[in-house]
């Protein structure tokens, strides 16, 4: 009786509504139910400071919008990646199938971030990542589902061989981790440097994550290249420009490097830091209204300075705002939700940028000079660059 009751009153709601014409049934109950959100981020590691960034952003987005998405309250479901591959499918499983995520947020780890892609591709759930740079995901493996707030790889390193070049460093030793992030940021590295005229004396990396650099630095130093370039990050990039300095390299051997090098280290790092030059789509002191709000904004808010990852996490938010609000929280009528994020401009504290057609952002390049405990700008390498997206089919 009382399920027979249940059932009328809930078909009268129905046709009450749909007669009414003020919603249909299925969209009434999407939107009273939360957006859920899987955040699939490091919080431990190497990369701990660079997860915590990116939610920061991500989070701070959302709540300039009240908190919602399309108009839809949003629950979030967190798991640490720990910057662990091996774990990578299992824990983007977990989010997808246990936890039931309308978008999966992450990663910083591009090991990880293969993980991920297997399941979103797999699964078609929304995935928007919001750090790593591996050129597969917006290649030859790019799909509609998949969307990078972040850069590829290559395109930060792209841009820093003619600036080595033009400062009269005619060759030069790379270093790095030896996986996706550090061989493709090398890749980018080369062709701009080698273009530029100039030589690659040697090429040496270390498995991820270890950071016993001395071996590396004595080399160098006896090697005595007109510079060196590199790619590192969070907890690693901060003892490597210490371990830099302390080997008595810094004044003899200028340190170059993707910009990642000297984000969210500058205080661990102290002066070992001071006069490094990197190329990087962002910069503290990029002397705009919308930087200048963004970073008063998220210090209130975090009682921390934002680096170019919590402006990763920041757009990874905008991005999500603008595809949800178009489709009014209606997060499952995905043709509509992937145009307008695709045709999305996003108004970053970075400066505007747009997505490609492999969905990675096109964006400028700055060339940055620590200064002051601060990235500073001191010109622009490259104007909205593209990934090549070589091999991306849609579809
Ligand atoms: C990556 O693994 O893709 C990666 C990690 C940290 C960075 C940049 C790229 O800062």
């Amino acid at each position: 009786m009382t399920t027979r009751r249940h059932l009328l009153t809930r078909s009268a709601a129905i046709v009450g509504a749909a007669s009414t014409g003020l919603l249909l049934p299925e969209i009434a109950r999407a939107q009273g139910t939360k957006v859920r959100v899987g955040l699939m981020l490091p919080y431990t590691g190497t990369f701990a400071q660079l997860g915590v960034a990116i939610e920061n952003g991500f989070r701070m987005a959302l709540a300039e919008q009240g908190g919602k998405l399309g108009g839809r309250e949003v629950e979030f479901f967190k798991v640490d990646d720990e910057s662990d591959p091996s774990k990578g499918v299992e824990n983007a499983t977990k989010l997808v199938q246990r936890d039931k995520v309308d978008v999966l947020v992450g990663t910083v780890h591009s090991g990880v971030q293969m993980g991920i892609h297997k399941v979103a591709r797999e699964s078609g759930v929304l995935s928007l990542i919001p750090n790593a740079g591996v050129h597969a995901a917006t290649r030859a493996l790019c799909a509609p589902n998949v969307f990078r707030t972040s850069f590829s790889n290559s395109q930060p390193t792209r841009a820093l061989g003619k600036v080595m070049v033009d400062k009269g460093h005619k060759n030069a030793v790379w270093i790095t981790w030896k996986y996706a992030a550090g061989d493709e940021a090398l890749e980018g590295f080369k062709e701009g440097f080698l273009a530029a005229g100039g030589t690659i004396v040697k090429e040496m990396s270390l498995p991820f994550p270890n950071v016993e650099f001395q071996a590396f630095l004595t080399e160098i130093a006896s090697l005595k290249p007109d510079a060196v370039a590199c790619f590192w990050a969070g907890g690693g990039a901060a003892k490597f420009i210490k371990d830099y300095a302390a080997a008595g390299l810094k004044d003899k051997i200028p340190l170059y490097g993707s910009g990642f090098l000297t984000e969210g280290v500058l205080d661990a790092a102290g002066p070992a830091a001071e006069g490094i030059i990197t190329t990087m789509h962002y910069s503290d002191s990029l002397d705009t209204a919308r930087n200048k709000a963004f970073r008063l904004a998220y210090a209130k808010s975090f009682k921390a300075q934002p680096d170019v990852y919590a402006v990763q996490g920041y757009d990874t938010g905008l991005l999500l705002v603008q595809g949800a609000n178009a489709v009014k929280g209606d997060l499952a009528n995905k043709a509509a939700l992937y145009a307008a994020m695709e045709g999305a401009r996003i108004d970053s504290p970075r400066g505007m940028w747009t997505m490609s057609k492999a969905h990675n952002p096109v964006q400028d390049i700055y060339i940055r000079k620590v200064e002051n405990k601060e990235n500073k700008v001191i010109g622009v390498a490259a104007k909205a660059l593209a990934d090549s997206g070589a091999g991306c089919k849609m579809g």
